[in-house]
C-alpha cells in the first residue's frame, strides 16, 4: 500500500510515479543542483535545469524563463531554495541559494508556477518539494502558499506525500528556542487544469465549493502577505485573482 509518509524521498518519488506518471517517466527537472534526490532512483529526468549547474549535462535556465515552448511536457519536478537569510554565505545558502524575505520567495514561486503551467501539457504532473521556514521569528507554512497560489494560476493539488528527516543540520547557538525545529519536507503533486475546465468540470454546488475555496485560498494569502509586508499586490497576480472573483460572481 502506497503510504503518504516516508523516511525515504525515492520511495516518496517511486510511489508518485506509480500512482500518476508510471509510463511516462520525469520529463525534466527544473533545480536539478547535483541530482541527489535520484541517487538511489533507476530513472533520471529526461532534461536537467537548473540556474547555476553544477555537474555536466544540466542546461542553465532560470525557472521564472525557461527555454522551453509551452505545452512541452508531461511530468516536471521543481526543488526551490526554500531558505530565508540575509547571509547568502551560509552552508545551506551557498548550497541551495536562498532569498532575503518570505515575500520574496513567494514571489519567485510565483512566477515559476506560471512558467511551469506554460510548459506543461494540459493534465501534465508537477511534482513540487518545499519545506515550511522562519522568517525573522516567524513560522510560514509554506506548503500552504505554494497550494494556494498554484490553485489561483490554475493546478490543482491531487496529492501530498511528507517526508520526515532522521537527521538534521546541528545549530551551534540557539539562545532559545521558539519553534519547533522541522524535521519533514513535502512533495506536493499537482495537476495543469485549465480554468475553463475546472470550471466546466464542476458544475452545480461542487462548483461554486470550488472556486469559493480557490477564492478565499487566494484572498487569504493576500491579506496575510500584505499584514506582514504591506505589498500584497506583487504577490499573486492581480488579473489572476480577478479572474477568479469575476467566476466566483458569475457564478452566484
Ligand atoms: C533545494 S536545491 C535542489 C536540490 C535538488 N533537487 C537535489 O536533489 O539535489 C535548489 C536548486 O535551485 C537552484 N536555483 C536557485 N534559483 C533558481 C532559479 N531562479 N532558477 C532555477 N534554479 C534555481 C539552485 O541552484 C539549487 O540547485
Amino acid at each position: 500500500m502506497i503510504k503518504s509518509i516516508s523516511y525515504s524521498t525515492k520511495e516518496i518519488l517511486e510511489n508518485i510515479l506509480e500512482l500518476y506518471a508510471r509510463e511516462r517517466g520525469i520529463d525534466c527537472d527544473l533545480t536539478y543542483c547535483r541530482g541527489g534526490m535520484y541517487k538511489f532512483l533507476d530513472i533520471e529526468p529526461k532534461f536537467k535545469f537548473d540556474k547555476y549547474p553544477r555537474v555536466p549535462g544540466i542546461i542553465s535556465a532560470d525557472s521564472r524563463q525557461l527555454p522551453i515552448a509551452d505545452n512541452s511536457f508531461k511530468t516536471v519536478v521543481f526543488d526551490p531554495p526554500f531558505l530565508i537569510s540575509s547571509n547568502n554565505n551560509g552552508i545551506m545558502a551557498k548550497k541551495y541559494g536562498c532569498f532575503k524575505t518570505y515575500i520574496e520567495m513567494i514571489e519567485y514561486i510565483e512566477l515559476s508556477l506560471k512558467e511551469i503551467k506554460r510548459i506543461l501539457k494540459t493534465y501534465g504532473i508537477l511534482i513540487f518539494k518545499c519545506q515550511d521556514t522562519i522568517d525573522g521569528r516567524v513560522n510560514y507554512f509554506t506548503h500552504v502558499d505554494v497550494i494556494n497560489v498554484a490553485r489561483a494560476i490554475g493546478f490543482k493539488n491531487i496529492d501530498i506525500f511528507i517526508y520526515v528527516s532522521k537527521n538534521r543540520l546541528k545549530i551551534k547557538s540557539i539562545i532559545k528556542q521558539r519553534h519547533a525545529r522541522k524535521f519533514h519536507s513535502y512533495f506536493i503533486v499537482f495537476r495543469k487544469v485549465s480554468i475553463k475546465h475546472y470550471r466546466k468540470k464542476h458544475t452545480g454546488s461542487a462548483g461554486l465549493a470550488v472556486s469559493r475555496s480557490v477564492s478565499t485560498g487566494c484572498e487569504e494569502l493576500c491579506n496575510s502577505l500584505s499584514v506582514s509586508t504591506g505589498s500584497a499586490e506583487t504577490a499573486v497576480n492581480q488579473s489572476e485573482m480577478k479572474a477568479i472573483k469575476k467566476l466566483l460572481l458569475e457564478e452566484k
